[in-house]
């Protein structure tokens, strides 16, 4: 005779079917069924638990593929995702992304518990610079308004003016520019900052960085932007080179920069923008193969969604801290309400105010 903990566990074995049914669906051939069958199990559970404990899952465009397609609520970039931390009402926000992005999403909804899986999950970008670093320069600057990618952690942006992401740096800058601003602080993405003064011509400047010898002295030059030395440890492995190789193997490719890259490689390619606009300048082109100069795993979630493409890529370069998060540690954060993220009042006030900022703006 069947009893109820018989009936539970086939009940449970028949729902695990189900969720593995979908994923199989949406990743057949860009994840191996074995790994999708194991991978179920945790997805089911975690779908279980998240409606219990009224939590959502955002996930990155970065997160691995299995997670990406099972257990998230919201997919996006920096940005997007920003935009639904501020309007959640589900008490319990799992960021399935890295540390300043579980950070920005306290900043904009603080009285929601926010948990990042995995603990250490950083970004070489935000540990590029601190508030003091931020400070000193307004010494230096005074008067200078900061613009600050919202790659940084809170004491940063608690100094900054105004954020941005990878997809509003420019408006942001030029906004400031249409303001009457004659030199504005752009912290601390070197490349970012390159590409924002090529796509506005506003010139740049890096007091930071070892003169040439060439450089205007930041002392002489009216219009500028400041830029510091901080870099994606991921894109900034990217080069002209390996566009070059690519076209000379696959004419037809179509090649994607992320603007973290190199100048250089933002100019060779055929198109640079966010990961969101990466993802929607696939689905909205016809060409059959595309260079994707960024994280690798996003590759397969396009892919997933846009089955007779093919996406190249250079997946020896790796993000390491989105690389962290898993279904295992996305369980255990929900189980265990792991790794809250925890600001104080007043930096969350100050920080506040320079996201809501760049959100009115953008
Ligand atoms: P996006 O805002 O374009 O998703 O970029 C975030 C990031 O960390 C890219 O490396
Ligand atoms: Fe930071 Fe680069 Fe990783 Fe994005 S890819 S999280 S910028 S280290």
């Amino acid at each position: 005779m069947q009893t109820a903990k018989d009936k539970q566990s086939i009940q449970m074995s028949s729902n695990v079917h189900q969720t593995l049914d979908r994923m199989i669906s949406k990743l057949a051939g860009v994840v191996p069924e074995f790994e999708l069958r194991y991978k179920a199990e945790l997805a089911y559970e975690i779908n279980q638990l998240k409606r219990q404990r009224n939590a959502i899952i955002l996930a990155h465009n970065y997160m691995e593929p299995a997670l990406y397609h099972s257990v998230s609520d919201f997919t996006g970039d920096s940005l997007e995702l920003a935009r639904i931390s501020a309007r959640t009402e589900a008490e319990i926000i799992i960021f399935c992304g890295v540390r300043f992005m579980a950070e920005t999403a306290k900043i904009l909804n603080p009285s929601r518990t926010v948990l990042l899986p995995a603990q250490k999950a950083g970004c070489s970008l935000a540990a590029s610079i601190t508030g003091d670093d931020v400070r000193e320069l307004k010494k230096q600057f005074p008067g200078v308004p900061v613009v600050s990618y919202v790659n940084t952690y809170a004491d940063v942006k608690a100094e900054t003016d105004i954020c941005c992401t990878s997809s509003n740096a420019a408006k942001v800058v030029q906004y400031l520019a249409d303001q009457g601003h004659e030199r504005i602080l752009f912290l601390p993405d070197e490349y970012l900052a390159r590409n924002v003064a090529a796509d506005t011509g506003i010139p740049i400047i890096f007091p930071s960085l070892p003169s040439s010898g060439n450089e205007v002295d930041p002392k002489n030059l009216e219009r500028a932007i400041i830029g510091r030395h901080g870099r994606c440890e991921v894109h900034e492995k990217f080069t002209v080179e390996d566009i070059e190789n690519v076209r000379r193997q696959f004419p037809d490719t179509v090649i994607l920069a992320h603007p973290e890259c190199n100048p250089e490689v933002v100019r060779a390619s055929d198109f640079s923008g966010s990961t969101k606009a990466m993802i929607e300048y696939v689905s909205a082109n016809d060409a059959p193969r595309y260079l994707l100069l960024t994280e690798c795993s996003m590759g397969d979630n396009i892919t997933a969604e846009n089955p007779g493409k093919e996406m190249l890529r250079l997946c020896n370069v790796r993000c390491p801290h989105m690389n962290l998060i898993t279904l295992q540690d996305t369980l255990a954060s929900l189980k265990n309400t792991q790794y809250e993220i925890t600001l104080p009042s007043d930096i969350i006030r100050r920080a506040r105010a320079s996201l809501d900022r760049m959100l009115e703006i953008s």
